[in-house]
């Protein structure tokens, strides 16, 4: 409108002029001046007002089995079925040639292996190298790297003479791109480990395993198992270190663990118990994983939890990426989407032993009992454990009167100690309204809201916090997510909306932080040909992994988070959706550092003035995410398609001009003097 104004003025001035070179240039100057943008707002921060701590648990990761989270995914182990205890004994497994007679491939069940019973015997009958075998198909396939190391073992008993396996990577194309060879002797009745180590010499995303048997007579075989060698920290039997790195790149301030829905189970049998999830990998008992059939549109009829990964593997995961543990433990209720099944109040003690015990496992020294038990594992100092969750995603009297059971006995003996409490499926109802009420009735220490819903939603709650009480429960934003289409719909998708949604409402759990102390995304991970669940933050194949646009909303805050919360106002008023703005500011004490978060939920450009009080500025950096496609996407060809852009941004004194493009998250960090 003004361009068009000035262009007109600019014709009907030069028409009759004489001294036209001069005019034009005059004109010219003026209309750029005047064609720059005036800001359209000024948002004032009180940087020399610094008020609520940020705690530094603020942004966190939520971690659950679920898309193929642990097994299949984190966890590193290549085969499936390892210790053949899936339903169906031989899921994952093919039977290589032509056994000579009925019985030469049998499961067989030790009864008094409660945790592991079933193993492999196989008859040979004088097989030569290469007539025999039998292959294990991965999680959709093996993710190979070429000049990797792979490490092979298996527990093997056997009698009579030697026998000898040849154990070859074969790609999707056939080519065998890795192979070892082990020697068996006979064990007599004992179980030995025996291993081999060898070089991959091709990369393939969905090799297969197969193992030849040569010799003659029986062989018995279980935890037959294969893990590349470049895990996380290099760990032997370890995790997948694309996948943690990305964790740790968020310097999440806290990792919630096991879940999720998987820590009720479907019913109480196959509730997670996380003293079947430490000690030898052969001594977890497996049990079906609660996502396995929830979904008939989604059915993953292999997913089984190993336990390989357990609570002392995710005790030093937080430690490794500087989180806070934050352990979920079940409270004698499985979920209530499921069979509901409860333990009665006379059945709970087991449930509550558990939780304290969990507590002395991580915390207590290494000479008491479960420090002793911690130590052998690996870890004699402490975990310093602060805090648990009881319950998932209960709802219910059932659940308070469960609840209620496990603070008086966690707060007896451990008084500080905090407790997380669900406030049920949603953020708002009547479900939500009683546990709210309750809860608060109870003084509990932090509530633990979750939000699945449409991006409308995040918008439009920037303000949810703002009216909270202050000195009262603490808030965890424990799961949420912004759902393109409808919770549990398949077509979900990690879009650009969803993510800029997702920052907008942030911002307002940030100019909350002194009542919301923890916030994370759920789910975390997804595999592209093993989910259940969508939208995830971070999506895997067999060997890569990439952040969403909502993972990069995620560490921008994470990264950014400070110490204190610094007032931004727009007209005395916090800058919530005023002209589809959101913003928050923080002070980083440690640093100095002023950053200031600007979301722009509006298709046009804006641009604002920023006021900062008080305060003399040094240099400043500024990151940007943007995109005009509300639909834009991360993938596998693109990861980085919508990801933080460092831009620049002039800041010479208190106050400055900020271009916020359409649909963009700015993040300005600004050092001061
Ligand atoms: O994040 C997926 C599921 O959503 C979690 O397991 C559960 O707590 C919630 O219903």
């Amino acid at each position: 409108m003004i361009m068009k104004k000035n262009i007109a003025t600019f014709n009907l001035l030069t028409e009759n002029l004489r001294f036209k070179p001069v005019v034009i240039l005059l004109i010219t100057i003026w209309i750029s001046i005047s064609a720059i943008a005036q800001p359209s707002h000024t948002f004032v921060v009180q940087a020399d007002k610094p008020g609520a701590t940020v705690q530094p648990t603020m942004w966190g990761v939520f971690f659950e089995d679920i898309n193929l989270g642990a097994d299949g995914g984190i966890y590193a182990e290549l085969v499936k079925n390892r210790s053949f205890e899936f339903t169906k004994a031989l899921m994952g497994w093919n039977i290589l040639g032509k056994p000579q007679t009925e019985g030469d491939f049998t499961i067989l069940n030790r009864s008094d292996h409660t945790s592991n019973p079933r193993f492999l015997r196989v008859l040979l009958h004088n097989n030569a190298k290469g007539s025999i075998g039998i292959s294990n198909e991965g999680f959709r396939g093996m993710g190979i790297k070429k000049g990797n190391g792979y490490d092979f073992s298996l527990l093997y008993r056997l009698s009579g003479a030697n026998k000898k396996l040849y154990i070859e990577l074969v790609s999707e194309s056939g080519e065998r791109i890795g192979e070892s060879s082990l020697e068996l002797s006979p064990t007599g009745d004992e179980w030995k480990k025996q291993a081999s180590h060898f070089v991959a010499n091709a990369t393939a995303m969905k090799a297969r395993m197969n193992i030849w048997f040569e010799g003659d007579g029986m062989i018995d075989m279980d935890m037959i198992s294969l893990f590349p060698q470049d895990t996380w920290k290099k760990r032997p039997g370890g995790m997948r270190a694309d996948m943690i790195q990305l964790l740790a790149d968020m310097k999440p301030g806290f990792i919630r663990f096991p879940g999720g829905c998987i820590v009720e189970g479907f019913d109480l049998e196959h509730r997670y118990q996380w003293k079947k999830t430490i000690g030898p990998i052969e001594e977890r008992q497996l049990i079906i994983n609660r996502w396995n059939n929830e979904f008939a549109h989604r059915p993953t009829p292999d997913y089984f939890q190993t336990f390989g990964l357990g609570f002392f593997e995710y005790f030093q995961l937080a430690e490794d990426i500087g989180a806070e543990p934050l352990p979920i433990l079940n409270c004698g209720m499985a979920c209530q989407f499921n069979s509901a099944e409860l333990a009665s109040l006379s059945d709970l003690d087991p449930y509550v032993q558990d939780a304290l015990d969990l507590i002395a496992f991580a915390n207590d020294d290494s000479v008491s009992h479960w420090g002793k038990v911690r130590a052998s594992l690996g870890h004699p100092a402490p975990f310093h454990l602060k805090m648990m969750g009881v319950g998932n995603e209960n709802w219910g009297p059932q659940y308070i009167e469960r609840l209620k059971i496990f603070t008086k006995a966690i707060k007896a003996k451990y008084p500080d100690f905090k407790i997380v409490n669900s406030s049920g499926t949603d953020p708002s109802g009547e479900r939500f309204d009683y546990l709210n009420t309750e809860l608060r009735l109870m003084n509990a220490d932090i509530i633990d809201e979750h939000y699945y819903r449409k991006p409308e939603w995040f918008l439009a709650n920037a303000r949810r916090y703002d009216h909270y009480p202050r000195n009262a429960s603490k808030i965890f934003g424990g799961e949420y997510a912004a759902q393109s289409d409808r919770t549990v719909s398949v077509n979900n998708k990690n879009s650009w909306l969803t993510a800029l949604s997702e920052a907008a409402f942030m911002t307002g759990l940030e100019r909350n932080a002194d009542v919301v102390n923890m916030a994370s995304y759920a789910p975390l991970f997804a595999h592209e040909e093993g989910w259940q669940w969508t939208p995830d933050l971070i999506w895997v194949n067999n060997l890569q992994s990439y952040g969403t646009p909502n993972y990069y909303v995620q560490k921008l805050f994470s990264v950014n988070k400070g110490t204190r919360v610094v007032p931004i106002t727009l007209n005395n008023d916090v800058i919530a959706g005023q002209d589809s703005l959101y913003a928050s500011t923080v002070l980083d004490t440690k640093t100095n550092e002023l950053i200031i978060k600007v979301v722009n939920a509006g298709s046009k450009k804006q641009t604002n003035s920023i006021q900062l009080t008080g305060v003399k500025v040094g240099t400043a950096t500024m990151y940007v995410m943007q995109s005009k496609d509300l639909e834009a996407l991360n993938s596998f060809a693109s990861p980085e398609n919508v990801s933080p852009k460092l831009s620049s941004i002039d800041v010479r004194g208190p106050t400055f001009t900020l271009d916020s493009e359409g649909y963009s998250f700015s993040v300005i960090r600004i050092k001061l003097k």
